[in-house]
C-alpha cells in the first residue's frame, strides 16, 4: 500500500500494511452461542476468567487511595492506586462473610466493609478486625483481599482473573504498535455511560465488527464514509478495519453540495468549507493536508500518525469485548460485558475521549452513569445500532433461523468466532 505524503516527512510510523487474509471457510456460525445458558457458563469458565479485561483509565484513579470498582459477569473488581503510584486490583469481597466492600469510585484511606467493619489497607492487607479476640482461630489464612493480575497500557488499566495469564503487552500484540501513536494519555474522557441492552454481548460486538450494515441502518453515513471493500486485518486474537471517513460511499453519486457531515468534519478542524471548491470525494485528502499543516498551530500533535489516520476510522477489536473507533482527535471506546446470568442481556459501556490541545488544562473525567435501554441517547449512529439489536437477539431464538450466514464484509465476525471457539470450544 502506498502512503500519501504531503510534506516529505515520514508519517509511516503506524502500521497500515494489510495482514494476510485468513482462510476461515464459510460454515454457518452456531446461533446457540448467543442464546444458550450452557454456552454462557462455558464462556465464564474458559473465556472471561482467562483473558485480560479493561478495568478503568489511569486518570480515573490518579492519587494514592483512589479506587474504582468494575464488574465482569458475577465478579466485582476493586482497582486501587497505591502509595508508590502503581495500580493493584482485588476481588471486591470481604473475607469475613462476603459482603461487597466498595461501590463505584472515589478516594479512601482504607477499604472498610460496612457490615462488621473489617478494614483493609489500600494494598489489600488486613488493617483491622474488630473484636479479634473472638476469633480464636485467628484471621483468615491470607494477608488480606484476594488479588488479581493488573497492568496498564497507554493510559488504560487492565485486569485478569487468570493468575497464569501472559503479560498484557503479549496479549495485546500487535495492537500496541498500532495504537501507541495515538497517545491516549493525551486524551481526556468526556463521556462514561453504561446501558443495559437486551441482547447477548456478542450480538453487540458483531454489530461493530462489520461495515455491511451501514447501507442498512446508517444510510446517512453513506455521505460521510466509504463502507464497501475496506481493508480488514485479522491478527492472532484481535482484528481491525480501516474505514475512510470524510468521503462518499461508492454506493452513492457525487453530490453538488458538500454533505453536512463532511462540512462538519472540516469545521471541526477549523477548515472553512466555503473556501473549498473541489468535489466531496476530494475533501478527505485536502483535510489531511490541512490538519498536517495547521495541527501544530492549533496545539494538536499528529506527528506520530500517518495521513490517513488524520481523517479515517481505524477501527479495532481488542478481543474479546473492546471496540475502538480510533481517530486523530478522539477515541470512541465500547466495552461489552455479559450479564451475570442472562445470555439475552448485556452491559454496553460507552466512553468518549477527546485529544487535549497543548497547554489545555485537563478537566476531571465524568463519573459513570448507568441507564436502561432507551433512557438516554448515545448519539444518532449508536442509537440506530442499539434500536436494532434486541430484534436480532429475539430472532436468534427462532426455529426459522438455522445459524449465522456470514459474508466477506463480515470477515471479522468469522475471525472473532474462531478465536472465541479456541477459548470456549464449539
Ligand atoms: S462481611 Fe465484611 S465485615 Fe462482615
Ligand atoms: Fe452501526
Amino acid at each position: 500500500m502506498t502512503i500519501q505524503r504531503v510534506t516529505g516527512q515520514d508519517f509511516t510510523k503506524t502500521p497500515i500494511d494489510k495482514a494476510p487474509t485468513p482462510d476461515l471457510g464459510y460454515e454457518m456460525i452456531p446461533k446457540e452461542r448467543y442464546i444458550s445458558a450452557d454456552y454462557m457458563r462455558k464462556e465464564w469458565d474458559r473465556l472471561w476468567t482467562k483473558v485480560w479485561l479493561l478495568g478503568c483509565r489511569e486518570d480515573d484513579i490518579p492519587e494514592p487511595g483512589d479506587y474504582h470498582v468494575t464488574s465482569i459477569g458475577p465478579e466485582e473488581i476493586l482497582i486501587a492506586r497505591q502509595a508508590d503510584g502503581s495500580v493493584r486490583a482485588f476481588y471486591n469481597v470481604c473475607l469475613h462473610r462476603g459482603n461487597r466492600i466498595m461501590v463505584g469510585q472515589g478516594h479512601a484511606e482504607s477499604f472498610k466493609c460496612r457490615y462488621h467493619h473489617w478494614d483493609y489497607n489500600v494494598d489489600g492487607t488486613f488493617r483491622d478486625i474488630p473484636d479479634r479476640e473472638t476469633f480464636p482461630q485467628g484471621a483468615p489464612p491470607c494477608s488480606g483481599l484476594s488479588e488479581v493480575r493488573c497492568d496498564t497500557w497507554n493510559s488504560f488499566v487492565f485486569f485478569s482473573l487468570n493468575p497464569d495469564v501472559e503479560p498484557l503487552l503479549d496479549y495485546l500484540d500487535p495492537l500496541p504498535a498500532h495504537l501507541d501513536p495515538y497517545h491516549f494519555d493525551r486524551m481526556v474522557k468526556i463521556m462514561d455511560v453504561t446501558v443495559e441492552w437486551d441482547c447477548n454481548w456478542k450480538t453487540s460486538v458483531d454489530a461493530f465488527n462489520e461495515s455491511y450494515h451501514v447501507q442498512g441502518i446508517h444510510p446517512e453515513l453513506l455521505y460521510f464514509l466509504d463502507d464497501y471493500d475496506i481493508q480488514i486485518d485479522c491478527y492472532d486474537r484481535h482484528s481491525r478495519y480501516l474505514v475512510p471517513f470524510v468521503t462518499l460511499s461508492k454506493r452513492v453519486r457525487e453530490t453538488t453540495e458538500l454533505p453536512h457531515l463532511i462540512k462538519h468534519a472540516m469545521q471541526e478542524a477549523e477548515m472553512d468549507p466555503a473556501d473549498f471548491d473541489g468535489q466531496a470525494r476530494e475533501v478527505r485528502r485536502a483535510l489531511q493536508q490541512w490538519k498536517r499543516e495547521h495541527g501544530p498551530r492549533l496545539g494538536l500533535d499528529y506527528s506520530d500518525l500517518n495521513d490517513d489516520q488524520l481523517t479515517d476510522d481505524y477501527h479495532y477489536l481488542i478481543f474479546p469485548n473492546l471496540t475502538l473507533n480510533t481517530h486523530a482527535d478522539d477515541l470512541m471506546l465500547f466495552r461489552q460485558r455479559p450479564h451475570p446470568t442472562d445470555p439475552d442481556k448485556m452491559y454496553f459501556d460507552m466512553y468518549l475521549f477527546r485529544l487535549l490541545k497543548a497547554g489545555e488544562e485537563r478537566p476531571d473525567p465524568p463519573r459513570n452513569a448507568t441507564y436502561k435501554h432507551g433512557e438516554i441517547s448515545l448519539g444518532l449512529v449508536v442509537d440506530q445500532d442499539a434500536y436494532n439489536l434486541p430484534g436480532v437477539q429475539r430472532g436468534m431464538h427462532s426455529n426459522g433461523l438455522p445459524g449465522l450466514w456470514i459474508g466477506d464484509q463480515e470477515l471479522r465476525i468469522r475471525h472473532f468466532h474462531k478465536v472465541l471457539a479456541d477459548y470456549v470450544g464449539e
